[in-house]
């Protein structure tokens, strides 16, 4: 067995063990000023309502990052007067482990970007995500190893905000479409490893005239695209990073919430919220088969939460 057959081999197992998410969390804070969190059991649709005895105004999430290896969460934060950033560990139900360093925010004047494309290098320990700043894409990294913050400018020229994804390993990735009838996609990629932008790639048969979101899953990158003629329409689009060759691998036809991030990812199961008559449902979909479960929400939960986690 050569190098590339045991990686191969590896993944094939890892994605064999991985079982589905269990949970949903969505993050919102108490009247009285604590981060309170919903859990939504995935299987069966079941709300149960916590109160952690964090305050908000000291402890500021503002992005979910990931369960770190003792199953605790980690999420993106600000300090107190909001002039640096650190990441947070609390248990899943709540209780403070530990901060990390900090590092100051940058301030670059306006910039604009997608929450969705933020995104944590657990081995560099930094967070990395694309935005829009005046004539030129950048990902600003905030590295809590060293810690520092700064910019890297790539040659990619702005035309919509970039969505961004990072392959867990050394490579960020940035969609842009350069048209106005945004109908060609282009790929681009930074490495953080070389410390290199790669050559744009042209995306073949990608959706036209589309919403589109990056996300990296499954070992593969995708595109979670809105049809804008009908943006109840959700699309997953899988990505050959090589070719640029895009196959559209599912399409949701109607979930009730046009443009709605409200979807997570883990290991090869994409989790979608949707909406039909007021009732909402949570449906688990597996990349690998396109097999899915489709659970129905059970109670009030916050429609509008500061921050949400899928939890496994
Ligand atoms: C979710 O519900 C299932 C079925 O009742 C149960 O087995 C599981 O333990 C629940 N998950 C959690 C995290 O409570
Ligand atoms: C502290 O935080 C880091 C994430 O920044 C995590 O990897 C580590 O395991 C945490 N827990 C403890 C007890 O140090
Ligand atoms: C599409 O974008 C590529 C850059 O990836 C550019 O070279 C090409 O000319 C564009 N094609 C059209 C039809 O605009
Ligand atoms: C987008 O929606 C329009 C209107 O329903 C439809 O004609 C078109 O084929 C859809 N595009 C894709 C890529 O599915
Ligand atoms: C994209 O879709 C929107 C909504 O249907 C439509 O108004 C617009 O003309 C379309 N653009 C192109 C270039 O087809
Ligand atoms: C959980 O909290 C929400 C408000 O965010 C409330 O509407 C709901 O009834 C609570 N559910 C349970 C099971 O306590």
């Amino acid at each position: 067995m050569n190098y590339k057959n045991i990686l191969i081999f590896l993944s094939v197992l890892i994605s064999v063990v991985l079982s589905q998410p269990s949970d949903l969390y969505l993050y919102t804070t108490t009247p009285q000023g604590y981060w309170k969190i919903t859990r939504i059991n995935i299987s069966t649709g079941t709300i149960t309502n916590s109160t952690t005895s964090l305050i908000a105004n000291n402890y500021i999430f503002t992005q979910f990052l990931e369960v770190n290896s003792d199953g605790d969460l980690v999420f993106l934060g600000l300090s107190e007067g909001k002039t640096a950033y650190c990441t947070y560990s609390i248990t899943a139900v709540g209780n403070y482990v530990n901060t990390s360093q900090s590092t100051k925010v940058l301030k670059t004047g306006s910039f604009s970007m997608f929450d969705s494309s933020i995104v944590y290098d657990n081995a560099r320990n930094s967070v990395y995500f694309a935005a829009d700043l005046l004539t030129r894409e950048i990902i600003f990294v905030y590295d809590f190893e060293t810690p520092s913050s700064y910019m890297v400018k790539l040659s990619v020229p702005v035309n919509m905000s970039p969505t961004g994804a990072f392959d867990g390993q050394d490579t960020y990735y940035l969609l842009e479409s350069l048209n106005d009838e945004i109908s060609n996609f282009t790929l681009y990629s930074y490495n953080f490893e070389t410390k290199t932008e790669s050559k744009p790639l042209n995306l073949i048969n990608f959706p036209k005239n589309s919403t589109t979101f990056l996300f990296y899953a499954n070992d593969h990158l995708y595109a979670a695209t809105y049809n804008n003629s009908a943006p109840d329409q959700l699309a997953l689009v899988y990505i050959d990073v090589t070719t640029g060759d895009c196959i559209t691998t599912y399409t949701f036809y109607e979930t009730g919430m046009p443009y709605s991030i409200n979807y997570w990812t883990y290991s090869n199961y994409f989790v979608l919220m949707t909406q039909t008559d007021g009732k909402y449902f949570l449906t688990t979909l597996n990349l690998n088969d396109n097999t899915y479960t489709t659970t129905q929400i059970y109670g009030n939960f916050p429609q509008y939460p500061i921050l949400s986690a899928l939890i496994y």
